[in-house]
């Protein structure tokens, strides 16, 4: 399997769960309003799936070996482009939360921006996909060669095998302090 294999798997799910919360969102958008929990789990799933999990392996995997490769300048410049998307998702997201978290103490004009970021998140990540499965992933496999790939596609596995430890290491961090 190429590395990009896993990648586009989870570009799937990432997609479904994007359907899921774009149903959300049209329903509140007619109701004008929330409803707190679901976002809490949207943001879960964006905050350890989509970024930590899925994003993490782009960039400290995939991306780091290829910023070592004499890329042209199209594909350098795409690399950077979705390094910029990943970060205006984590800030969107960043800003999701706190908008939610004036609603549920009961400021009803945070409404419109909580809408407002879910909008850009739904309308975000179906672009960013795009980019990456039809013009990023499979001209960039040839940059590497068939050990580099395997040794790229290992890594990724072990990646997502200390993932559940670091998350659940990082949450009794934070009940601790709590
Ligand atoms: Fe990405
Ligand atoms: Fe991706």
């Amino acid at each position: 399997m190429l590395p990009i294999g896993p990648l586009m798997v989870e570009h799937r799910l990432i997609e479904r769960m994007i359907g899921v919360i774009r149903k959300k969102v049209e329903r509140w958008e007619q109701e004008q309003k929330i409803d707190p929990d679901f976002i809490d789990e949207a943001v879960e799933f964006i905050r350890l799936y989509a970024d930590q999990c899925h994003h993490g392996k782009e960039e400290d995997i995939l991306f780091r070996d290829l910023s070592k490769k004499s890329l042209p300048k199209d594909l350098k410049k795409t690399m950077d482009e979705l390094v910029e998307e990943h970060r205006q998702g984590r800030k969107t997201t960043l800003e999701l939360v706190e908008a939610k978290s004036r609603y549920v103490r009961g400021d009803l004009e945070a409404l419109p921006s909580i809408l407002d970021r879910l909008r850009f998140l739904i309308d975000f990540y179906p672009r960013h996909i795009e980019k990456e499965d039809q013009h990023f992933f499979r001209p960039i496999m040839d940059y590497f060669t068939a050990e580099e790939k395997e040794a790229l596609l290992q890594e990724g596995w072990e990646f997502d095998k200390n993932l559940i430890h670091q998350i659940f290491k990082a949450k009794v961090g934070r009940a601790e302090k709590e």
